[in-house]
């Protein structure tokens, strides 16, 4: 076996020369959704949607029961029917049950699980039941507390769309860098209404120019 000698490259030329000489073509949406491998899911049971109990008959988890309803678009918003959605929150105590945030010394809730599935209606709607969060520490060393939040996955429209749910008038929602990396003006899309004091609506939309933020 031989040692090859590698060019020693002192610049990113190679890098421009595969760029493309002719304006891109825009492939219609219609294409690029039969481009999109699609697994087959194993299907959602509604239970899943309730975070609220890990199973039927259990106590409650501990702490404020919420809904967080609302529509998946696309960027013609047009509903994205069956979508799939994923969701996690951390507990009332801002303490996720994941084996990552076993530094936290916040206590776990037994009858709160944090992760849930959903899928959306014919009109886009999702609706899923689950424990407002606490908020919890990110970095000691800087002392930035992330304020309440909904992680989000979807997989439908040809997209899976990872994204994060804030919740109205909370103050640590102006000092989270992971929130404040959303321009100021596009703020708003990012924090769910309270329909009602427990009810949150919050719409989606997977692609194009009003895209939610990741
Ligand atoms: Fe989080």
């Amino acid at each position: 076996m031989t040692n090859r000698v590698l060019p020693v490259v002192h610049n990113d030329r190679e890098s421009e020369a595969r760029t493309p000489s002719q304006p891109l073509l825009i492939l219609p949406s219609e294409a690029r959704d039969a481009f999109d491998p699609m697994p087959v899911l194993p299907p959602v049971s509604p239970r899943e949607a309730d975070l609220t109990r890990i199973a039927p008959g259990r106590p409650r988890a501990s702490g404020d029961a919420i809904v967080v309803t609302g529509r998946i678009l696309d960027e013609d918003r047009r509903p994205v029917r069956r979508s799939v959605l994923e969701i996690w929150n951390a507990n009332t105590r801002g303490r996720y049950s994941h084996i990552r945030d076993l530094a936290n010394p916040a206590p776990l809730d037994p009858n709160f699980y944090g992760f849930g599935r959903a899928t959306t209606d014919d009109d886009g709607v999702y609706r899923i039941r689950t424990i407002k969060p606490g908020p919890y520490i990110a970095r000691t060393d800087i002392g930035w507390w992330r304020p309440p939040h909904v992680h989000f996955s979807l997989l439908g429209g040809g997209v899976r769309l990872v994204t994060q749910m804030y919740f109205p008038n909370e103050p640590l929602n102006e000092k989270d860098y992971i929130h404040m990396t959303v321009p100021a003006d596009e703020r708003s899309r990012t924090i769910a209404s309270a329909v009602q004091p427990d009810v949150f609506q919050f719409d989606l939309v997977v692609r194009g120019r009003f895209q939610n933020f990741v």
